[in-house]
């Protein structure tokens, strides 16, 4: 009798631990041998804590189990996928996973996250040991090939970014990877490292050898515990079995990797104030050029990644590039873990080819609006991502799409709003929250966002909005243009998309704003 209950951070904080240590002790008391795998999260926080058992047919689930449906589960013979007023049917056929193209997700919530075992067992490792007799050259090239582009919110081309890197001479290369995961929203770095650590360390270890780095960082911001634990326990593992350290799996390759714990600030996750805090030092923004792929951790070129582009390279070393870039759109390539929170029925994790619609995500996957009232605006892209009204509702998720409109795909975080929602309240907490995290280095940000919540609070109070709404028009273009980095570079997106599609929020009819 096996069955699986999440170890995934969301399902832990809706009672899983609690419903584990249940069912644990129901079976015992009736002497019922039981294997119990603590997974992944499937994706579907709504039936979290999600139970399921493997029955002959597959996996069976129920959901949102309490603890004290326990004892009626047993009764009901779940164990062998009795009925019951929490059955759910195979997990595989549920409308939220049937539709799903997962690719990078692929092994989560189906394997035990900290058993080598398991990942081995379900295709783990073999991307890394066709990179192992390859030329650096060519996994870069594959890389290339793939289409991938950096999933931490920039979509650069990763492949050409480890080209950067191979190509800098240096006794000493890093690979250093950014799980500072800030954006509000966001979550799919986390269900990585908490539901298949293996996948992050096979692909860093994968970029090492390309670019010929021996040593490897994850920077795990502080807020994720459990994610820390499982690449702990991921990371002793693969140093036990040879995946890691001196003479990888008897190659002439090294790969030595550590975690080390973030400081709790949302700017350590651009990526150069990430390599200082690395270094021990203050989170502070670095003047770019050099890049880090020039110059980065201690001065050396490293490869610095987001924990989904790391996590997609074993799939594309495996099944080859052209596997991977088959999947999308335009310059899309491949697969996009997309987040669905805020005011939604059904939030949770959906990975599909690029090219789905946000209205596909929001109604056919979320269900609408929790609240059950109309949809006003979405945020994607995390906290510094534009507004899109339901008039834009039909754009396929595509870099260059929502770049025509004037938003970001970001780190694929999507973020729901009914129509309760007061968007000049909106723009004035994107100002508040620049103020707050701002690294302080340059002027337009450390100034023009605590300006900003200023000339809000009067567009709010009702003065003189025409007046004021042209200073913020102001102030945006200044931080659009000489901010250092995105914090205060992109606060304007969410403020100007917000005032440009609601401008009746900030007491101005669309007229008066045209
Ligand atoms: P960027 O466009 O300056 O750089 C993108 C990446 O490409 C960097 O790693 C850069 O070093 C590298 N790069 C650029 N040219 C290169 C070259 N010729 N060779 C090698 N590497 C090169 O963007 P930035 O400032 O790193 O990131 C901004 C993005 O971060 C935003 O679009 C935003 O969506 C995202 N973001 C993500 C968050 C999250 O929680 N995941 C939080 C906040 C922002
Ligand atoms: Fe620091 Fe803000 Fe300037 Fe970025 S934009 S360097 S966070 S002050």
């Amino acid at each position: 009798n096996t069955v699986y209950i999440p170890r995934d951070s969301s399902a832990i904080s809706l009672g899983a631990n609690l419903v584990a240590a249940a069912i644990a002790k129901e079976a015992e008391s009736r002497n019922i041998p039981l294997n119990i795998i603590r997974n992944g999260s499937r994706g579907m926080f709504w039936l979290e804590p999600l139970v399921e058992v493997a029955t002959s047919v597959g996996r069976i689930a129920y959901g949102p189990v309490t603890t004290d449906q326990v004892a009626s589960l047993f009764d009901a013979g779940f164990l062998d996928g009795g009925q019951h007023a929490l059955s759910l049917g195979p997990t595989e056929e549920l409308p939220w996973m049937k539709h799903q193209e997962r690719l990078t997700f692929a092994r989560v919530g189906i394997t035990d996250p900290v058993s080598l075992q398991d990942y081995l067992a379900h295709d783990g490792y073999k991307g890394l040991r066709n990179a192992i007799d390859m030329a650096p050259q060519d996994i870069v090239q594959q890389v290339t090939d793939s289409g991938l582009r950096g999933r931490g919110g920039a979509a650069f081309p990763t492949g050409i970014k480890w080209k950067t890197v191979l190509e800098a001479p240096a006794e000493q290369k890093y690979v250093v990877c950014n799980a500072d995961e800030g954006d509000s929203g966001t979550f799919s770095d986390r269900m990585i490292m908490e539901g298949d650590p293996f996948v992050l360390i096979e692909g860093m270890t994968i970029a090492g050898i390309a670019v010929g780095a021996t040593q490897g960082y994850i920077y795990v911001r502080s807020e994720y515990p459990h994610s820390i634990a499982a690449l702990n326990l991921a990371i002793k593992s693969a140093y036990e079995a040879g995946y890691l350290g001196r003479g990888i799996l008897g190659s002439r390759h090294d790969f030595y990797l550590e975690v080390r714990r973030a400081a709790g600030a949302y700017v350590c996750g651009e990526e150069t104030a990430l390599l200082e805090s690395l270094e021990g030092k203050r989170g502070l923004v670095r003047f770019k050029p050099p890049l880090p792929a020039i110059s980065g951790l201690f001065g050396k070129p490293t490869v610095i990644n987001n924990v989904i582009s790391l996590a997609s390279v074993p799939i594309i070393l495996d099944k080859g590039s052209v596997y991977y870039r088959d999947y999308g759109m335009g310059r899309s390539r491949g697969t996009l873990p997309i987040q669905l929170a805020g005011n939604i029925k059904h939030g949770g994790l959906v990975e599909k080819a690029f090219g789905v619609t946000l209205r596909e995500l929001l109604y056919d996957y979320g269900g609408g609006s929790a609240s059950g009232r109309p949809i006003k605006a979405v945020q994607v892209g995390g906290p510094l991502g534009a507004y899109l009204p339901e008039s834009q509702f039909d754009t396929p998720l595509d870099y260059e799409e929502f770049g025509k409109l004037w938003a970001v795909l970001g780190h694929g975080g999507i973020v729901a709003f009914d129509d309760t929602v007061d968007m000049a309240h909106m723009a004035r907490y994107a100002f508040e929250f620049c103020a707050v995290e701002s690294c302080g280095k340059c002027t337009p940000c450390r100034i023009g966002s605590t300006r900003g919540v200023e000339v809000m609070d009067k567009i709010i109070a009702g003065t003189d909005p025409a007046k004021h709404i042209a200073l913020v028009r102001d102030l945006g273009d200044t931080m659009l243009n000489g901010s250092l980095c995105a914090l205060g570079g992109m606060t304007p997106y969410p403020v100007l998309s917000a005032l440009n599609h609601f401008p009746e929020d900030f007491g101005i009819s669309k007229k008066e704003q045209a």
